[in-house]
């Protein structure tokens, strides 16, 4: 049986590292085969494009070129370790995916929705997540919750008015695919919002084998 492809979307600061990784211990704890991994990156080439995206002194970065290698690394991650994970039956949970780049690059670097879907249907064959949780949190409070991190990367250096765009896009991110979109309140506890997201993630796959 094929698995299943699970992303976690949300503002910078919403929590995705820490609630993804509590709930691939919890996966693997009841048994489940798991596959924890994020993008950028996730593997060796996409982790390198992930450093050419993310350095502060590529200051003359085009958003163009920004949103195109955003998408390359998708491909690659896609290509090298999501897809034979999910053929292999394997519960691939990952940090951000095509919705962040919608949201970023569409909404945030204004390249518009509709073109930014378009380059990233091409990078992945068509293919969306089974499940998407949402970690719901108001961007003001996420990036307060990163504000003592020492390193900021270049999008971490982005305007206030650029998290505001995000945060439309991810609006209307949900409103397209509400679908396949669960949303879950990030500015709870740590325990809630996993407890959440697991039960989420459960159901998902009690549907898949009741199905
Ligand atoms: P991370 O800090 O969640 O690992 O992501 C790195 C940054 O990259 C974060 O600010 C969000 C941004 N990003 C985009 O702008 N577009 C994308 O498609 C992805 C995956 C991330």
């Amino acid at each position: 049986m094929k698995g299943l492809f699970i992303t976690f979307e949300g503002p910078d600061g919403s929590g995705k590292t820490s609630v993804a990784t509590a709930v691939c211990q919890k996966l693997d704890e009841m048994g489940y085969g798991v596959v924890h991994t994020r993008e950028p990156g996730g593997i060796a080439i996409s982790e390198d494009i992930r450093n050419i995206i993310l350095d502060p002194k590529n200051t003359m970065m085009d958003a163009k070129t920004e949103a195109l290698l955003y998408a390359a690394s998708r491909r690659q991650h896609l290509v090298e370790k999501v897809f034979p994970a999910i053929e292999e039956g394997k519960i691939v949970i990952c940090e951000r995916f095509l919705d962040s780049s919608l949201a970023y690059q569409g909404y945030g670097r204004q390249l518009g929705f509709d073109e930014v879907l378009s380059i990233n249907l091409f990078a992945t064959d068509n293919v969306y997540p089974d499940m998407t949780i949402y970690l719901d949190v108001d961007e003001e409070i996420g990036l307060a919750r990163l504000s003592d991190r020492a390193f900021k990367d270049r999008l971490d250096q982005e305007s206030i008015d650029f998290h505001h765009r995000v945060s439309q896009g991810y609006k209307e991110v949900l409103r397209r695919f509400a679908d396949r979109i669960t949303i879950v309140d990030a500015s709870k506890t740590k325990e809630e919002v996993i407890e959440a997201s697991l039960a989420e993630i459960l159901k998902l796959i009690n549907d898949k084998t009741t199905a």
